[in-house]
């Protein structure tokens, strides 16, 4: 009896948005409020990066009973305007002492302004974009994130390119409305050209209906490299488009590439795609691969995405973050501020790797290159200097 009652208290809440941890030793659960893109344009990154959480927090609840989590899931539908009133709403409705989300650093970028004005710590799983934990004016100090930075994905793109495509000559594509994308090609650019190599520059937006006549344009510049410096919504019609008029060049992009929808959205290629991130299920490391069976073994056989096995360790960075933080709170739930000093210098081994939250509040972790040619394959995994 008490059994399914619990159950059906955890279905509301579900159907509410949110999955909480059933009561345990605490009647008080910690509030993880989540933003993510659960639909709209970049929907697969909220998705997985959710399944990856829900895992993570269930493995949790039966690991250490004396935690209580609740996590409070926001849809922001990968708009950037739906991001801030979410957050504000996760913090003052929903109770949340900490906030986990978004994907997209843009849209980070507006969770960022609202927690800092509540004094609540941000965790993102995995934006990347330097300015987030730099601008502390806009930002404050209390930004965190269990992804390395663009400054080391796009310095190892540039000698990527350089090194191993042996490419000379590279062009550019950037949506101008996403930091990511701007962040992402200038740190590039300024490893491929210190390199010796040169980069010309194209620019689009994702509101951009065609891409055609950009995808010619390209084409008709000669470059031995091309970098797509954006998201898979984009990525994966462009590479699409590009049959002819790329013929034989090597397609580079970041982890914005890593969508279970990038290589249905390319279709039939026999383009060189290669793209740096944070994890690949195809990768033979017993630490992926345990992950890989947990994940298949939830979903339907579905393989992760670097976005689920972010999401996993998010979690896992809130949960060692209150674990260490317990004694400051005399044993008890820890306070936003407690979490945030806790997730200082924070260490623990995730599914993408050692994590050690350094003090640009970024772990420094290593990058895998994926190769996508009909599969996502591991083609190498660089360790940080
Ligand atoms: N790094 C991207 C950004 O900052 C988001 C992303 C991370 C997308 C990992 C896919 C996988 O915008």
């Amino acid at each position: 009896m008490r059994r399914s009652l619990r159950a059906a208290t955890v279905a509301v809440l579900a159907l509410l948005g949110g999955v909480a941890t059933p009561a345990r030793a605490a009647d008080d659960p910690l509030v993880v409020g989540v933003v993510l893109p659960m639909s709209g344009d970049n929907a697969t990154f909220g998705q997985e990066s959710w399944n990856g959480l829900q895992i993570a927090a269930k493995e949790l609840e039966g690991k250490d009973p004396s935690f209580a989590f609740k996590l409070v899931l926001s849809d922001e539908q990968s708009k950037r305007e739906q991001v801030a009133p979410q957050t504000k709403q996760l913090i003052e409705n929903n109770g949340a002492s900490i906030v986990v989300g978004s994907v997209a650093s843009s849209n980070t970028m507006q969770a960022a302004v609202v927690c800092k004005e509540a004094g609540i710590p941000l965790l993102t799983p995995a934006s990347t974009n330097d300015k987030l934990t730099a601008e502390t004016e806009k930002y404050g100090e209390d930004v965190f994130r269990v992804c390395f930075k663009d400054s080391f994905q796009g310095t190892m793109l540039g000698r990527f390119a350089w090194k191993t495509l042996h490419a000379k000559k590279a062009v550019a594509l950037v949506d101008k409305g996403q930091a990511y994308s701007v962040g992402l090609s200038e740190q590039f650019t300024r490893e491929f050209t210190a390199l010796g190599g040169k980069v010309e520059t194209e620019y689009y937006t994702s509101a951009d209906k065609d891409y055609t006549t950009l995808v010619q344009k390209v084409g008709g510049m000669k470059p031995e490299v091309i970098l797509i410096s954006g998201y898979y919504p984009q990525a994966g019609p462009m590479i699409k488009l590009s049959k002819d008029a790329w013929k034989g060049v090597p397609i580079i992009g970041g982890d914005g590439l890593d969508s279970p929808d990038l290589l249905p959205l390319a279709g039939e290629t026999d383009a060189q795609v290669y793209f740096t991130s944070h994890f690949v299920a195809s990768d033979e490391d017993p630490v992926v691969q345990g992950f890989v069976k947990k994940y298949q073994e939830a979903y339907a056989g579905a393989d992760p995405g670097a976005m689920a096995a972010l999401g996993y360790d998010a979690m896992y960075a809130v949960y060692e973050a209150a674990k260490k933080a317990r004694a400051a709170a005399g044993g008890g739930k820890p306070t936003p501020k407690q979490l945030s000093a806790a997730l200082r210098g924070l260490e623990f081994t995730g599914v993408t790797g050692k994590i050690v939250i350094g003090p640009d509040r970024t772990p420094r972790k290593a990058v895998v290159i994926v190769k996508a040619s009909g599969a996502f394959q591991f083609f190498e995994k660089i360790q940080p200097e």
